[in-house]
């Protein structure tokens, strides 16, 4: 057991493949690293190897109302309070440019933490330095509108920030996650205060160095390391928090809103969990759609809100559909993160190993049949076969509840109103896709399908400027694209009486 006081807020960091940097471990509070108040501490694992290599200062309540005071305090008092729309977006391309500087240690760190492939984090922090400078070009066009009523009154609206917002972001892309959240927030003007998730609290520490490289004045930006329990639900239920913004279990994001309600009415977005369907018609291009089945639920070892868990094929090309899949998922490099021909890393922590490994025992049990995988990759650390699971039936909870993992379903559908029946069938809705050669049938599904994306003849075609959430039990709002400034905004209305 480790102690606040043998572990310093900053230490040099070797990673595997060789980089060294100075790696902060103190909690991001009001511009400084600092430790928390009750002297906490936790470990840092390596999901690859399930060792400890460090320790990080931790949250607990008593330091989140220290970062909100400083936030707080930065919103109405500081220089941030004053600044014009125009340098806060220099602010934010100012730290697009020093994510892009850093690209190698933020990959590698994100590899390090996470477990995910070298090859993966680095799209990771390119599609971080993307969203930052995105959300750097909308700070300065964000304005109300003026609205005629009657020749005696001259109204207008004004898109104001909310204030003190709280964020709350899971493991399975710490800091695209990071970025999602930080981007609109600091555009529309607001002060944050970000926890990142317990088993990966060091690419939102260094990051939260390069912020203040980047100049943003004390208090704009604080980032904490902590625990939900703790840390997190003292952010939900913070009465000086305006607005709330999560992504992680809809078990949580339940709480988040129910704390939300019980504390001061504060402003939430949700983006929850999926059991996305991949639809395969049978007069797609096989060959390209099983790669993109593959990519679909195998990127990022399966740990993906959005993965493509649901595959669906028509009857007629089912045989030869299962055939090429399992080939190809039997192809996937599994392994070392760093390794540079590694596709699918450790999964996150021994917690989600065995989360995903019961789910295949409960698809067993169920009477699915394991047509490859199912079982641990390697020796040590949490590696999982990609693994797939046929002869399943719409009942079954590996076909309803979501895995995170990398662990699939395959079924058969008769025609295209099959398919939407049994697409709809879950109570989640984040996305879906479907393969097919005609437009006519993409169209339809694309309409009929209840959920936040649809993805034709592709997957995973996540960009910054398109909005993304989920329907039903998927979540509430939408990140990225212009939606994602109406989360951060509240309009006032201003009517002055002419008369
Ligand atoms: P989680 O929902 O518990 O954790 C996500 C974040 O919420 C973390 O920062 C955590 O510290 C925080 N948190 C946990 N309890 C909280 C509370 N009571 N109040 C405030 N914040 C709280 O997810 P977990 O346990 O890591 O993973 C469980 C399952 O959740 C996964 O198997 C997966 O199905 C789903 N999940 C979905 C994600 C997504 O991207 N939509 C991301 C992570 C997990
Ligand atoms: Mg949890």
């Amino acid at each position: 057991m480790s102690s606040a006081a043998s572990v310093p807020l900053s230490q040099k960091f070797k990673l595997p493949n060789g980089v060294e940097y100075e790696q902060p471990l103190g909690l991001f509070i009001n511009g400084d690293f600092v430790t928390g108040k009750e002297g906490k501490v936790f470990e840092v694992i390596n999901p690859a190897t399930a060792k400890v290599v460090g320790f990080v200062h931790e949250a607990t309540a008593a330091d989140v109302d220290i970062a909100v005071d400083a936030a707080e305090t930065a919103f109405y008092d500081g220089p941030w309070s004053k600044m014009s729309a125009a340098d806060r977006s220099k602010l934010l391309l100012k730290l697009a440019d020093l994510f892009e500087e850093n690209l190698t240690v933020l990959a590698s760190i994100e590899a390090f933490d996470n477990g995910k492939s070298i090859q993966l984090a680095r799209g990771d922090i390119t599609a971080c330095i993307g969203c930052l400078r995105y959300y750097g070009g909308w700070a300065d066009k964000i304005h109300g509108k003026v609205i005629e009523t009657s020749p005696e009154s001259f109204n207008y609206t004004k898109q104001e920030p909310i204030g003190v917002c709280g964020q709350i972001i899971p493991w399975n892309f710490p800091l695209l996650m990071w970025a999602w959240k930080i981007g609109p927030a600091i555009a529309c003007g607001n002060t944050v205060v970000l926890k990142t998730a317990e088993q990966t609290p060091l690419g939102g520490l260094y990051a939260a160095k390069l912020c203040k490289d980047a100049g943003f004045p004390p208090g704009v930006i604080n980032i904490i390391s902590g625990f939900g329990r703790t840390a997190g639900a003292a952010i939900a239920s913070h009465m000086k928090i305006h607005k709330v913004a999560f992504t992680g279990s809809t078990l949580v994001g339940r709480q988040i809103m129910k704390a939300a309600a019980e504390s001061n009415l504060k402003k939430v977005t949700l983006e929850l969990g999926g059991k996305s369907p991949n639809i395969v018609f049978e007069d797609a291009d096989i060959d390209r759609a099983v790669e993109w089945i593959n990519f679909g639920i195998y990127y990022n070892a399966g740990q993906c809100c959005c993965a493509g868990s649901r595959i669906y094929v028509q009857e007629s090309i089912y045989d030869k559909v299962i055939e090429a899949f399992k080939k190809r998922a039997e192809a996937n490099v599994v392994g070392n993160p760093f390794d540079e021909t590694t596709f699918q890393g450790a999964q996150v922590s021994e917690a989600q190993y065995n989360r995903i490994m019961s789910y295949v025992e409960i698809g067993k049990e169920e009477g699915a049949t394991v047509e490859t995988g199912g079982e641990r990759h390697g020796s040590e650390g949490y590696f999982i076969k990609p693994t797939v699971f046929s002869n399943v039936t719409e009942n079954m909870r590996i076909m309803q509840e979501e895995i995170f993992g990398p662990v699939c379903t395959i079924a058969k559908f008769k025609d295209l109103e099959d398919v939407i029946n049994k697409g709809n069938s879950t109570a989640y809705g984040l996305a879906s896709a479907v393969h097919t050669r005609s437009l006519g049938t993409a169209m339809e599904v694309a309409n009929r399908i209840r959920a936040g994306t649809v993805w034709v003849n592709c997957y995973n075609s996540i960009h910054w400027a398109l909005p993304f959430g989920g329907y039903g039990e998927s979540g509430i709002g939408r990140e990225l694209g212009k939606e994602a400034l109406r989360n951060y905004t509240q309009i006032k209305t201003v009517s002055i009486n002419l008369s």
